[in-house]
C-alpha cells in the first residue's frame, strides 16, 4: 500500500534516534493524556519534569518505535506482528483500543517536528495507523477484550 512507503520515506530520522524520539512520544503522551501513564505500572511516580532524562522511558519508547518500524516495513502483511502485540496489550497490559488513537496523534506531531513529516506524510501515517488499529481491534474482539 502506498501509504506505508509514504511514511517510510520519513522513517530515517526516527530510526537514527529511537531513544530520544521514543522518549518524546511517551513523555508527550503522558503530558497530554495523563491517564495513559497510569497504564504503565513501571512508570508510576515519574514526574513530567524527570521524563526527558529517564532511561527507562527512552528504552520503552525505543521498543515501541522499533515495533512500529517493523509494522511499516511489513507494508500490510503484518498479521504475525500484530497478533502477539494484541495478545499482550489486551490480556496482560489491558490497554483499551482508544489509547492507540491517542498515541497516533502524538506520533504524527513528533514526526512532524523531528522527521519533517509533511501533510501528505501525516495523512499516510494516520491511514497506516488506522489499518494497524483495526487489525489490533479484530484481535481484541477474538480475545473477548472489549477495549
Ligand atoms: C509493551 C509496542 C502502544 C502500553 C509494549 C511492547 C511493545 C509495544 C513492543 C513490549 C512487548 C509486549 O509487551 O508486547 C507498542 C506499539 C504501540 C503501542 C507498536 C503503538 C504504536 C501502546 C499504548 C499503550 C501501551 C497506546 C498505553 C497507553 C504498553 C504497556 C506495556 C507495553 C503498559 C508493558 C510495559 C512494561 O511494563 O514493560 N508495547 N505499544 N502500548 N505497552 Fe505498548
Amino acid at each position: 500500500m502506498a501509504d506505508f512507503d509514504a511514511v517510510l520515506k520519513f522513517w530515517g530520522p526516527v530510526e537514527a534516534d529511537y531513544d530520544n524520539i521514543g522518549n518524546m512520544v511517551l513523555t508527550r503522551l503522558f503530558a497530554e493524556h495523563p491517564d495513559t501513564q497510569k497504564l504503565f505500572p513501571k512508570f508510576a511516580g515519574i514526574g513530567q519534569g524527570d521524563m526527558a532524562g529517564n532511561a527507562a522511558i527512552s528504552a520503552h519508547g525505543a521498543t515501541v518505535l522499533k515495533k512500529l518500524g517493523e509494522v511499516l516495513k511489513a507494508k500490510g502483511n503484518h498479521a504475525s506482528i500484530v497478533k502477539p502485540l494484541a495478545n499482550s496489550h489486551a490480556t496482560k497490559h489491558k490497554i483499551a483500543i482508544n489509547n492507540f488513537k491517542l498515541i497516533t496523534e502524538i506520533i504524527v506531531k513528533v514526526m512532524q517536528e523531528k522527521a519533517g513529516l509533511d501533510a501528505a506524510g501525516q495523512t499516510a501515517l494516520r491511514n497506516v495507523m488506522g489499518v494497524f488499529i483495526a487489525d489490533m481491534d479484530a484481535n481484541y474482539k477474538e480475545l473477548g477484550f472489549s477495549g
